[in-house]
């Protein structure tokens, strides 16, 4: 397993191109089965993830290909409906094939998930939702059975804001008999992208961006030419970088208006940020004399996937910062790491209060998550010292050529191949 170097100090200054969206990349790659031929998406980020849902996709027959910095999904042959347990347990996203499946097909037969570092992360409201809708889901032996004749439009209430749960029955909805209402919808700026794909495929989807989706079915849909979102995530963990690191960071491609929490709560911590006329995003690191709350909460919220990058910025930000997880029941297994590297975090539940400390010293570390190694790579670069990073096998789920980002402005980063 591969572990990454940081020599921590650095002030890092520069530009970082951000990657297309993996939690925007992920839906729209199952999208693609709910037509028949072949679709494009002309950008798409080297990550494990999307090489692992190429290889689900595989498994039910497309062809999926890199086309360039794009990827061709041609559903042409699309004979199966089967997504094992050896592909699921590794990526819980595989969730979404469940949603095109039964739209398309009729059938879908998916692993359950299981849980992960970050929580239990069930899929009861994917289920309820495409009962719903009509179709009659089994469980047993560790798979859920769907099927469906064909699926006839409902209106369904989420009992919790769920971001992959939305984008199934968005999904399924599209081709089902009649008109779906979707209530307390998932807002996240990849629920949009792909709503706006499927649109571009002939759905007939109303409220799109908003907590309400009013979806009129079709009999068919057409294979599309899209491309995918920027990383509002990528985005907010460089955003941090700069601002731990003192630095100045240009970031192109970056979607301000997505990351309003985010942008807020580093201001307000005294990180400047300035957009220019072109799009891209300036941030200047400021002198870590400040810490602010915060909380995070489905979106236009403070998203939870940059809460352990913002916690490693409040360990070395003066004062107090309490820090509340209210998505995920355990995401908070960077803590302990970040206490190696002498951080002052006490934990309560979902509550994490953070004493910001002068410097944290570089530590041999642990990744847990995803986002937990990005975090723990953060507050390597404003180490005194060094810090490896192990299983960084996490990281490269959903962060693109990582260390080559941080190195090309000015960090000293490296990769050590596990021989
Ligand atoms: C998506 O996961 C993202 N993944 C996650 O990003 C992100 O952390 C999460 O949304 C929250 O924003 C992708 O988009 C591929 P949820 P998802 O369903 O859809 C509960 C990353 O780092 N829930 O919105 O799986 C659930 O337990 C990853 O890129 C149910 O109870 O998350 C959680 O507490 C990590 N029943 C809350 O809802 C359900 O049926 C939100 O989960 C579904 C969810």
């Amino acid at each position: 397993m591969d572990s990454i170097k940081i020599e921590g100090g650095a002030r890092l200054e520069g530009v970082i191109d951000i990657s297309p969206a993996k939690n925007a990349v992920l839906p729209l790659m199952t999208a693609a089965l709910l037509a028949r031929g072949v679709s494009k998406l002309t950008r798409v980020p080297d990550l494990a993830d999307v090489r692992t849902l190429g290889k689900l996709l595989a498994n039910l027959g497309a062809e999926v290909e890199r086309d360039g910095e794009g990827l061709v999904i041609d559903t042409s042959s699309v004979d199966g409906w089967d997504a094992p347990y050896d592909l699921v347990k590794t990526m819980r996203a595989s969730v979404l094939v469940l949603g095109p499946l039964v739209g398309r097909y009729g059938k879908a037969r998916v692993s359950l998930p299981g849980g992960c570092a970050i929580g239990a992360r069930p899929i009861d409201q994917h289920l309820s939702g495409l009962e719903k809708l009509g179709a009659k889901v089994t469980l047993e032996h560790g798979y859920v059975d769907v099927e469906a004749q064909r699926l006839t439009g409902a209106r369904f209430v989420f009992d919790v804001v769920t971001v992959t749960g939305t984008e199934n029955i968005l999904m399924a909805a599209c081709l089902a008999e009649g008109t779906t209402i979707i209530e307390n919808a998932a807002r996240e700026p990849e629920v949009e992208d792909l709503a706006r794909c499927l649109v571009s495929m002939g759905a007939k989807i109303e409220g799109i961006g908003t907590a309400i989706l009013t979806i009129e079915g079709v009999t068919e849909l057409a294979p599309y030419e899209y491309e995918p979102v920027g990383d509002r995530i990528e985005t907010g963990t460089y955003m941090v970088a700069a601002a731990i690191t003192g630095g100045e960071l240009t970031l192109k491609g970056a979607r301000l208006e997505h990351l309003d929490a985010v942008t807020e709560k580093l201001m307000q911590s005294g990180t400047e940020i300035i957009s220019l006329d072109n799009g891209d995003v300036v941030v200047k690191g400021g002198d870590h004399s400040k810490s602010v709350d915060m909380r995070t909460s489905p979106y236009p919220g403070f998203p939870t996937d940059m809460q352990a990058q913002f916690m490693a910025l409040m360990a070395v930000s003066q004062g107090v910062s309490v820090i509340n997880e209210s998505i995920f029941e355990n995401r908070y297994m960077h803590v302990a790491e970040l206490i190696r590297m002498g951080a002052d975090i006490r934990l309560e539940g979902h509550t994490a209060t953070v004493l910001g400390v002068p410097a944290l010293s570089g530590a041999n570390v642990m990744a847990t998550d995803l986002r937990a190694s990005a975090a723990l790579v953060l507050a390597g670069l404003a180490a005194s010292g060094a810090t490896v990073v192990g299983r960084v096998y996490h990281l490269d789920r959903g962060y693109e050529r990582l260390e080559e980002k941080l190195s090309a402005v000015g960090a000293r980063i490296s990769r050590i191949s596990a021989t």
